[in-house]
């Protein structure tokens, strides 16, 4: 017997959309099958699933989509952090399974809108928090409700983004567009502090955010092709590709390729933030997003009153170490993942198949509404605390 293949419609077909496109051929063999796009840059959408040979219908609005009325079995939207309330309020009436991605929404006042809607919703919402379901988190996960380090008492977690020019080369440098990178980028490691927390969430927050390196007084449009520094210019995509091969650099069709010292960039650059967790379990946070890349990428570090667990992600190959504070030496076990180029940790693998089962009816979302408004909670708390300058409380689910 064949299994029945699901259509998907994907709302916004950057970089995010694409990278599903090409999950559902890589982790699923086709089982999902993208019959139709929305987004508003139609010759380049449609020149891009040409490229890719998926023959999608692309629409420029929701709206198009919806009078076309094609069967479908869920949703996708990978529209940029300040749309995705607009696009769920397009599509929600089809009461059909949701993948959205984090953060659930990139500015605050639709955040707060959007979080009682999404639990509100009646079909299954899972939310694109891929590194929960990444194998070597979920292990660390497994390993520490073992009680391999005894009782959790404080988490360390460090994110070196090597490839964080890429927040400055588009529409991510403005707060205008999401808030934060508290918000657009820390809500991954929050939410996995709360996985590896047992799911006790944040609960006060104290936070920084400088913006040290990039930003300055280039014009805005300018795109590193047509400017004329970009062979001296050490960030420019010319040389970023010269020097670490270009994986910095995202395709020009995703609009990740303007001047990096634009005078809109108004984010921060380098974030630390003390936490104190609702079950007494204290972390501290730094993201920093101009690290060299042959430096150790995401390190967290969770410390028990039995042992301490490092998590050192890597890019290409992941490494639990569990150090038992009563063993000899010696007696640290090591577990080793290897991604073999497959995204976010081999996460991505895992979060499609999630889709495919709650489609199927056979599985719940793994990454849901209510973690996902906690991680975003915190990274509001963050940006609280940066603008005041004082310890913030995080609000509990949907409250302000
Ligand atoms: N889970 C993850 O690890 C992860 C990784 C990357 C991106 N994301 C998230 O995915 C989302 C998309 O990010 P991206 O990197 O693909 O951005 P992108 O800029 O590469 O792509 C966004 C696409 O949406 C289109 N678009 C803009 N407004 C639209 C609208 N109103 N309706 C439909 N389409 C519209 C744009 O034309 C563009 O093609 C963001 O929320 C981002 O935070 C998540």
């Amino acid at each position: 017997m064949t299994t029945p293949i699901k259509k998907v419609v994907i709302l916004g077909f950057g970089n995010r959309g694409q990278c599903y496109a090409k999950g559902f051929r890589s982790s699923l063999g086709s089982l999902i099958e993208v019959i139709a796009v929305v987004d508003p840059q139609i010759p380049q959408t449609t020149k891009t699933l040409s490229q890719m040979g998926i023959s999608a219908k692309v629409y420029a609005t929701p709206e198009a989509f919806i009078a076309a009325n094609p069967e479908i079995d869920g949703i996708i939207i990978t529209t940029p952090d300040n749309c995705h309330l607009e696009s769920f309020k397009a599509i929600a009436h089809l009461n059909k399974p949701i993948l959205i991605e984090k953060p659930l929404e990139g500015d605050k006042e639709n955040f707060h809108e959007l979080a009682p809607l999404l639990l509100a919703y009646e079909a299954p919402i899972l939310v694109g928090h891929c590194m929960r379901h990444a194998p070597i988190l979920k292990k660390a996960k497994e390993l520490l409700e073992h009680n391999e380090i005894g009782k959790i008492t404080s988490m360390r977690f460090v994110q070196n983004c090597h490839y964080g020019d890429v927040f400055f080369r588009g529409w991510h440098r403005r707060s205008e567009a999401i808030t934060s990178l508290y918000l657009e980028k820390a809500s991954h490691d929050f939410d996995i502090m709360h996985m590896l927390n047992g799911d006790n969430y944040a609960k006060s927050i104290f936070a920084f955010s400088q913006r040290y390196k990039f930003g300055g007084d280039k014009p805005n449009d300018l795109s590193c092709h047509e400017c004329p520094e970009q062979v001296s210019c050490p960030e420019s995509v010319l040389n970023q590709q010269a020097t670490i091969q270009g994986s910095n650099v995202i395709e020009e069709s995703a609009g990740r390729h303007k001047c990096v010292w634009a005078q809109e960039a108004d984010i921060g650059d380098d974030e630390m933030c003390m936490i104190e967790f609702s079950n007494g379990v204290q972390g501290s946070y730094i993201q920093t997003f101009y690290t060299p890349q042959n430096y150790k990428g995401r390190v967290y570090t969770v410390v028990g009153t039995e042992g301490l667990m490092e998590i050192d992600i890597g890019h290409h190959h992941g490494t639990i170490a569990v150090h038992q504070r009563y063993g000899t030496k010696g007696d640290s076990v090591q577990h080793h993942f290897d991604y073999l180029g497959r995204t976010h940790y081999n996460g991505d693998t895992y979060l499609v198949r999630n889709f495919l089962g709650i489609m199927q009816g056979t599985e719940e979302p793994f990454t849901t509404a209510e973690a996902a408004i906690a991680a975003e909670n915190t990274g509001l708390a963050a940006v609280k605390s940066v603008q005041s300058h004082q310890l913030q409380s995080v609000a509990t689910l949907t409250s302000a």
